[in-house]
């Protein structure tokens, strides 16, 4: 539904060029919910910007629902963007307009009649679960509230593309998980495809099944949410999933510093399974076939879109060579195996 080809978008600033997308290629199908996960500035809202056309590239082509968007010019542009929803950090509400009166006004704008756009309003105010609050001005809304009203105008004209831009990156993590699992059920309920950037693993790990990292205009790293979980393959991507996996302390990086002081025998190991692998006695069988010691030093089962991901920081020691042996067998067995190694140059 989605197809970006050697996406490129170049900036002319006052410092000379600025290259804040680079020779992207994503593919995105329909009734998916795809996650560009990146931390500030590396050019993921420039990238979804130019899905609706509110940007438009250097260099390549973005073509949605099987439309060029940099081909499209005036009635059909916007037709074409009224199909795509969009939803923001800061909700980008109207202040002076009451919750119904913000979910009509992409009626308005497309021509709707009063009275349909009344009736078609109130039922998306209560698909997001604020029915009652129609006459509410956004003031006087929490912001996973506001969020929802968010969400309601941007269904309003029933695209069949979501954008999500840090949709949820003012919210506490309770109403980020109420917002998330709103997404999750529009998706479902109305096969609408969503693309969700956000600078949280959290987020992708909870409802996408599909993942792009994005580094310094770039993508580095995409797939499927559990094989990335399990089998990072770039640094950044590793970064990303320790910090999920050590969502209360803060600085990951120390901590990980601190594990291989505190434990500078053997190697330090973390593991990643899937669901079905819990149940298996990976442990204890690598335990046994290769007469290591196996001390556990953190682990914690997480909730993901598909089923759960188990995560645990082991030591182990023993014979040098059993131990690269076991790990090796790890690594078969499909369990994810990174070992740690120092992050902070010293
Ligand atoms: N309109 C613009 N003009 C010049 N530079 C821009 C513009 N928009 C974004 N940039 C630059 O492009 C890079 C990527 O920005 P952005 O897409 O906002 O990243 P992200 O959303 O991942 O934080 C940044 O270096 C930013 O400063
Ligand atoms: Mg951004």
């Amino acid at each position: 539904m989605i197809e970006l080809k050697n996406i490129k978008k170049v900036f002319q600033t006052k410092e000379g060029h600025l290259t804040a997308v680079d020779q992207v290629n994503l593919s995105i199908e329909e009734g998916e919910i795809y996650g560009i996960v990146g931390y500030s500035g590396a050019g993921k809202s420039t990238l979804v910007r130019m899905f609706n056309g509110l940007e438009l590239p250097t260099d390549g082509t973005v073509t949605v629902n099987g439309n060029v968007i940099s081909e499209l010019k005036g009635k059909n542009l916007r037709k074409e963007r009224q199909k795509i929803g969009m939803i923001f950090q800061h909700f980008n509400l109207l202040w002076s307009r009451t919750v119904l009166e913000n979910v009509m006004f992409p009626l308005e704008i497309a021509g709707v009649p009063k009275s349909k756009r009344e009736e078609k309003a109130k039922e998306l105010v209560r698909l997001v679960g604020l029915e009652g609050r129609e006459q509410a001005y956004p003031t006087q809304l929490s912001g996973g509230q506001k969020q929802r009203v968010g969400i309601a105008r941007a269904l309003a004209n029933e695209p069949t593309l979501l954008l999500c831009d840090e949709a949820t990156s003012a919210l506490d993590p309770q109403t980020t998980d109420e917002v998330l699992d709103l997404l999750l059920d529009i998706n479902k309920r109305l096969n609408l495809t969503i693309v969700l950037i956000t600078h949280e693993m959290h987020v992708v790990r909870k409802i996408c099944s599909k993942v792009a990292v994005m580094d310094d205009g770039k993508v580095v790293e995409s797939g499927d949410v559990l094989d990335v979980f399990k089998k990072p393959q770039q640094e950044i991507t590793k970064r990303f999933i320790r910090q999920d996996a050590n969502p209360d302390s803060g600085e990951t990086d120390e901590v990980i510093e601190e594990m291989l002081t505190e434990y500078p025998e053997g190697k330090l190991v973390h593991l990643v399974f899937e669901e079905e692998q819990v149940r298996m006695p990976v442990i204890s069988r690598i335990v046994r076939d290769y007469d290591v010691e196996l001390n556990i030093i953190q682990g914690n089962i997480q909730q993901a879109k598909k089923g759960s991901i188990g995560s645990l920081y082991v030591q182990l020691t023993g014979d040098a060579l059993n131990v690269a042996k076991a790990i090796e067998q790890l690594d078969q067995m499909k369990v994810g195996v990174e070992v740690i190694e120092h992050v902070i140059e010293s």
